[in-house]
């Protein structure tokens, strides 16, 4: 395989070039009309491919049972704002009736990040967990669980260990570190795991970096016949800039929005966004801005404005120069500054859920490293 068509799940170069990537991959164009109600990303172009989506979009329509399922390594001390747009699928999911898995992937964290179990578990139960919940994750519909504790996961992941071979795993990573195999062994049973007594289609919503992993799992459930597994569905969304239109994640730190920024953060981060607009007052009043170029409306259009009549709106008067990018600007912060207020509150509340779930759903802290 050639060096550009690799994708990385552990590196941060995105691939750009969806087209292309869609082809070299075998993905599936994501249609927009097999969906009943999509969401806002469903929508407006930012969920674009997956695979074997018509399988999914026939359980739903045919009320057949089937599952959603996502985890998160549990590094980050703060999520960043686009971790919206993952949990959004999943909530649209749940919301048709699926099944929904939210796991923490404190194994992998530890294997390929160096980070104590211990320590996984408080960042996921102060600020991964109840954000999940505040986003509006149903938690009493959501099984949670952390890798560590999840012995059918582990028991599958050995089982499945001789269904691939080192050769695939270099096809697929590159230069594969044990870490990284025994991390990607265990995602693919995190995946197949709700299918091990009742065989069911299942989606995963995942960024197209994620892709490798998907495809091992499918070539896995297809090898352990013994299981009847259906291999998974994916369904994969664009990597979005950040607020000063870079898609590097290392350098984005201070160009990007989290869940819970104070109204000062907001207010910094967003005048000094990139925007389509011309260089002068005079010039963006004739020839009006470009909202494709214009991280504002990237904010409007995956987060913000949920009326779709009002966003077209926004977006024509600024294309002909009705709307300058500070009234553009003062308008994001206004709507982040209310949708944040909303956050906390729910943030707050979901915190007591999250505590009651570190007792009683999950074992106890022993053994924890
Ligand atoms: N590898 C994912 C990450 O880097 C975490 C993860 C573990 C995951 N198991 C999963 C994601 C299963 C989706 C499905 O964050």
């Amino acid at each position: 395989m050639v060096k550009e068509v690799w994708i990385d799940p552990w590196s941060s170069d995105l691939p750009k070039n969806y087209t292309k990537t869609i082809k070299d991959f075998g993905l599936e164009r994501f249609n927009v009309n097999d969906f009943p109600d999509p969401n806002m990303l469903m929508r407006r172009g930012f969920v674009i491919c997956g695979r074997d989506l018509k399988l999914i979009s026939k359980c739903i329509k045919e009320k057949k049972p089937f599952y959603v399922l996502t985890g998160i390594m549990p590094t980050a001390e703060k999520l960043h704002f686009g971790t919206k747009s993952v949990i959004d699928q999943v909530i649209y999911f749940q919301k048709k009736g699926a099944k929904t898995f939210v796991l923490i992937a404190d194994l992998e964290a530890a294997a390929t990040r160096g980070l104590s179990l211990r320590e996984a578990r408080r960042r996921a139960l102060d600020v991964h967990l109840p954000c999940y919940i505040a986003l509006g994750l149903d938690p009493k519909k959501t099984e949670f669980y952390f890798q560590s504790e999840n012995d059918s996961v582990r028991n599958l992941s050995f089982v499945l260990s001789n269904k691939a071979s080192l050769n695939e795993y270099r096809a697929i990573y590159g230069n594969p570190e044990p870490s990284r195999i025994m991390s990607s062994v265990l995602q693919v049973s995190d995946i197949l795991h709700p299918q091990i007594k009742e065989p069911m289609p299942g989606i995963i919503p995942v960024g197209i970096d994620q892709d490798p992993h998907i495809r091992l799992s499918r070539d896995i459930a297809k090898r352990a016949k013994e299981f009847k597994f259906f291999p998974p569905s994916s369904i994969n969304h664009k990597f979005v800039p950040d607020l000063s239109g870079s898609f590097k994640m290392s350098k984005s730190e201070g160009n990007s929005l989290f869940l819970l920024d104070s109204n000062e953060e907001i207010k910094r981060k967003i005048s000094k966004a990139l925007t389509g607009g011309q260089k002068t007052l005079e010039e963006q009043k004739k020839k009006g801005g470009d909202p494709d170029k214009d991280m504002i409306f990237e904010l409007f259009k995956q987060h913000l404005i949920t009326d779709d009549n009002e966003l077209e709106k926004r977006i024509k008067d600024y294309k002909e120069g009705k709307i300058l990018d500070s009234e553009n600007k003062k308008y994001a912060i206004e709507l982040l500054q209310k949708y944040m207020e909303d956050f906390r509150k729910k943030y707050d509340e979901a915190k007591k859920i999250s505590k009651e779930l570190s007792v009683s759903h999950f074992k106890s802290s022993l053994n924890l490293l």
